[in-house]
């Protein structure tokens, strides 16, 4: 008898936000060839539908929607459409939108703090709340944030993610604990990949190499190594685990 796949995210529906771009493509990408519809969601329109563009070539299901995760009303509409897909039913969710505002902290601006923890922090709740209707109770639901080093240990030069990204990780286990009667899990993942966030660190050659110094495997990973993780905690393998973050940064956090 065949073993299940139980990485098979066939018959699933998942939104993925920021998805036009870095991980969060990867990530769509991932899971279309893991059987899910995906809708594809990001604030730019062009590279969303170059996104789904390119899984539909690849023989996948997927749609893109504009969607500014600081915006409630966007996200109730992506989190219908999404459904719409799942006959109903909207099995995933990624909080992976994101956009930096680097300053040492006596430069830091408000409005920079704002923003920052506005589309890590709030875009995160704000899309939560928007699936939270569509959400099954039948142990596939999955709400699946993405937090950073930062927020784990802190930064230098970025107070405004640090503080964003360790708030992701208290909505993260908060919420791991209330939807637990719904079944749903809840977990978070901390990446570290070679994408356009991080070609300001890349391109600069004394951070570059600070930063390399710090990653124990002693390069940056691409993308698409870091969507499998997002393929796990999406799939019936991680039915189990809620609450948790999992570093996926080259053994940068240990
Ligand atoms: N790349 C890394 O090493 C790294 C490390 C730690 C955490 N992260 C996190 O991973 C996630 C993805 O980052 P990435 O490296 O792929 O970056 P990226 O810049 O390649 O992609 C971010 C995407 O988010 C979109 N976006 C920005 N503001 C938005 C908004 N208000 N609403 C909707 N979409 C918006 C952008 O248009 C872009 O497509 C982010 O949450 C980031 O903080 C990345």
């Amino acid at each position: 008898m065949p073993t299940p796949d139980v990485f098979s995210l066939a018959g699933r529906c998942a939104l993925v936000t920021g998805a036009g771009s870095g991980i969060g493509a990867a990530v769509a990408e991932a899971y279309a060839r893991a059987g899910a519809a995906v809708l594809v969601t990001d604030v730019d329109s062009s590279p969303a539908i170059a996104v789904a563009t390119q899984i539909t070539a690849a023989g996948g299901t997927a749609e893109h929607h504009v969607l500014d995760v600081r915006d409630r009303d966007a996200a109730d509409a992506a989190a219908a459409h999404a459904a719409t897909l799942g006959g109903g039913t909207l099995h995933i969710l990624v909080n992976n939108a994101g956009a930096i505002a680097p300053a040492m902290f006596g430069d830091l601006e408000e409005e920079a703090f704002r923003r920052v923890v506005d589309i890590h922090l709030v875009g995160s709740y704000t899309c939560a709340k928007a699936v939270l209707r569509y959400l099954p109770d039948d142990g596939t639901g999955r709400i699946i944030n993405v937090t950073s080093a930062a927020g784990l240990t802190g930064t230098i030069g970025q107070a405004n993610y640090g503080a964003a990204k360790a708030g992701v990780i208290g909505l993260t286990k908060s919420l791991a604990r209330e939807l637990a009667r719904r079944h749903v899990t809840v977990n978070a993942l901390a990446p570290l990949a070679a994408t356009p966030m991080t070609q300001n660190i890349r391109a600069n050659e004394k951070l570059a190499a600070k930063t390399l110094a710090r990653i124990p495997l002693g390069r940056w990973a691409q993308p698409e190594e870091i969507a499998p993780s997002f393929v796990f905690f999406a799939s019936d393998a991680a039915s189990y685990i809620t609450g948790q973050v999992l570093p996926v940064d080259g053994g940068t956090v240990i």
